[in-house]
């Protein structure tokens, strides 16, 4: 299991803030949400960690910089789903998750056994072994999203970063897939950083919340603290009301009509 360290982690393109300084520590084995409207910042400060967009600040895998390292050397130790992989509809199934790969492949060598077998293991476990053949082309939205993530798991990283992984879902697969995720990080012993839409989804998944607003952090902790309707109601400008399931504290957010009816009677 590894530890993810974030100092002063900041992201702007051009003279536009994405990302304020951010620090945090994700336990090892942790998993964080990140939620926040549109626009909050969530999809810069992941990339900033896969390394895809400039950043300040420092980023650290078990102590290890991971700005010190070799591209091939970051990819072995994050995997990163973004929030629209491309996916070639022409592209086998194995193929595409081989691609995962990648970083333990030399410039001039091809794929080794080891590689193809650590591909077969990965679309087993995410039942996905009958696909194997398949043209991405030809899959439904929940496989698809499945074969992405085989795709990141095959990369055998400690760290895995999810963006919006079930954005493209119904609720049936949403749920498949954060059981699935939430299976495999125990399996596997992952550290998870998801940015996540749905709040009752993000709260009911995730170990920890981090709520990000205009680039900022405005608030960190369980969802019980993090999820107050008031809260909700002033960063994403939405009147909700919060609930707590007595059984087993999940902390549910229901969306209302913004303004109270007034009956005829008043006027
Ligand atoms: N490639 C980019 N170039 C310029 N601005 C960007 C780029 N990507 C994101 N932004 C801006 O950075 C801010 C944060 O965006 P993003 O990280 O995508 O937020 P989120 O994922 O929370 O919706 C937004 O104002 C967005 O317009
Ligand atoms: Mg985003």
């Amino acid at each position: 299991m590894s530890e993810l360290s974030l100092q002063d982690v900041a992201v702007s393109y051009g003279r536009r803030v994405a990302v304020e300084p951010f620090s945090d520590t994700i336990a090892p084995g942790e998993w964080v949400g990140l939620i926040g409207p549109n626009g909050a910042g969530k999809s810069s400060l992941l990339r900033s960690i896969a390394g895809l967009v400039r950043h300040a600040g420092s980023i650290e895998v078990d102590g290890t910089r991971l700005g010190d390292l070799k591209d091939r050397e970051r990819a072995q130790r994050v995997a990163y789903v973004p929030q629209e992989p491309l996916i070639p509809d022409d592209m086998t199934v194995t193929d595409y998750v081989l691609l995962g790969r990648t970083p333990y492949i030399g410039y001039w060598s091809s794929e080794s056994k080891h590689d193809r077998d650590v591909v077969a293991d990965t679309l087993e476990r995410l039942r996905l072994g009958e696909f194997a053949p398949r043209l991405l082309g030809a899959l439904s939205g929940g496989e698809r999203q499945r074969v992405v993530l085989a795709r990141a798991l095959a990369q055998e990283a400690p760290i895995l970063l999810l963006d919006e992984p079930t954005s493209a879902l119904d609720i049936g697969h949403q749920q498949q897939a954060l059981e699935l995720v939430t299976e495999l990080r125990h399996a596997q012993a992952l550290t998870v950083i998801s940015a996540l839409h749905d709040l009752t989804l993000a709260g009911t998944y995730t170990d920890r919340l981090v709520m990000l607003h205009e680039g900022r952090v405005v608030a960190s902790g369980s969802a019980a603290d993090v999820l107050t309707a008031e809260r909700l109601g002033e960063v994403y400008n939405v009147c909700v009301t919060v609930d707590v399931d007595p059984h087993d504290g999940a902390v549910i957010v229901v969306p209302r009509r913004g303004f109270p009816v007034e009956s005829p009677t008043d006027a």
